[in-house]
């Protein structure tokens, strides 16, 4: 579903390209995002028209800076933007003042604080399409968006982006391998010390970030798929190559990205406890 939308927003992409670029390299961490996956992104809120997005970690603000350029160019929808530091304030958003309009801040709503004790409530209540992009990571961010955030939305049109986890059929066949690394033991070991901790292969998932595992359980306690980008681009779409071609990107790209959306649920939804209500009551 997700890759379709690069197809059916080809134009609208390509008008913008330019820009992106221009961005991209003005936030200057391609390291956190890569150039394909802001692509999509742009192109998944051009085509889902949310009203709503909501991002978890925003770093330096690559996909900040790509959202905010696709509510602009749809002038319709808010994005709301958590991260721990000032990075955006110090020093990205100077940096993109000097080439783009007042307007273009205007739909970008930023918090700098612990979003694991952010109360969702009020802005999912208002929303009706809402674009959850995941890209904060560990155990306590996957009990705050699993338990508190997801059953706001679970009724509203939505979809999660999650980040940073890669389908085992795209990556080099070598890092199969074990070699000499150690197994995986979480997500600070492999940040820390890359060299010696092997990532995670689990499902069809390759990956080093903890809250992989509350996903997976997540999705299939409520029988839902967790898509991979990459898979379905592969499948679903005979003309990836030329597609990816259109856009001036390697033929060799990849998402990195899974997404899964509570629609597709036929049984009873279930969620585990959302400890800020637990804490507050
Ligand atoms: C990988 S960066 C995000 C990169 C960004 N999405 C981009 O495209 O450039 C992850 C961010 O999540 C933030 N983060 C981690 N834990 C958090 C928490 N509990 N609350 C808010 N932000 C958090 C960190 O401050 C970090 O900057």
């Amino acid at each position: 579903m997700i890759t379709r939308v690069l197809e059916k927003q080809l134009i609208e992409v390509g008008k913008v390209q330019g820009t992106l670029e221009r961005i991209y390299d003005a936030v200057a961490s391609k390291g956190d995002l890569s150039f394909p996956q802001a692509l999509l992104l742009y192109a998944l809120v051009r085509e889902l028209q949310p009203d709503l997005i909501i991002e978890l970690g925003r770093g330096m603000g690559n996909s900040t800076a790509v959202f905010a350029q696709a509510l602009d160019d749809a002038q319709n929808g808010k994005l709301v933007s958590f991260c721990l530091y000032e990075n955006w304030q110090q020093t990205t958003e100077p940096r993109l003042r000097k080439f783009l309009p007042e307007e273009w801040f205007e739909r970008i709503q930023l918090f700098t604080e612990d979003l694991t004790q952010f109360d969702f409530g009020p802005l999912a209540d208002s929303a009706e399409t809402v674009v959850v992009f995941w890209d904060a990571h560990g155990f306590d961010i996957a009990e705050h968006v699993l338990g508190h955030l997801l059953p706001l939305i679970a009724s509203k049109r939505h979809v999660v982006l999650c980040h940073d986890i890669a389908d085992r059929h795209f990556v080099s066949p070598e890092s199969r391998l074990y070699g000499d690394k150690r197994l995986w033991r979480g997500m600070e070991a492999c940040y820390e010390n890359p060299d010696d901790f092997n990532d995670l292969w689990t499902d069809w998932a390759v990956t080093k970030v903890d809250q992989a595992l509350p996903i997976f359980d997540f999705c299939r306690r409520n029988g839902i798929e967790l898509h991979s980008v990459d898979r379905e681009f592969r499948r679903d779409l005979a003309s990836a190559e030329a597609l990816l071609e259109r856009l001036s990107l390697s033929v060799q790209s990849t998402f990195v990205l899974a997404y899964f959306d509570l629609s597709e649920a036929t049984d009873e939804l279930t969620f585990p406890p959302d400890l800020l209500r637990r804490h507050a009551g």
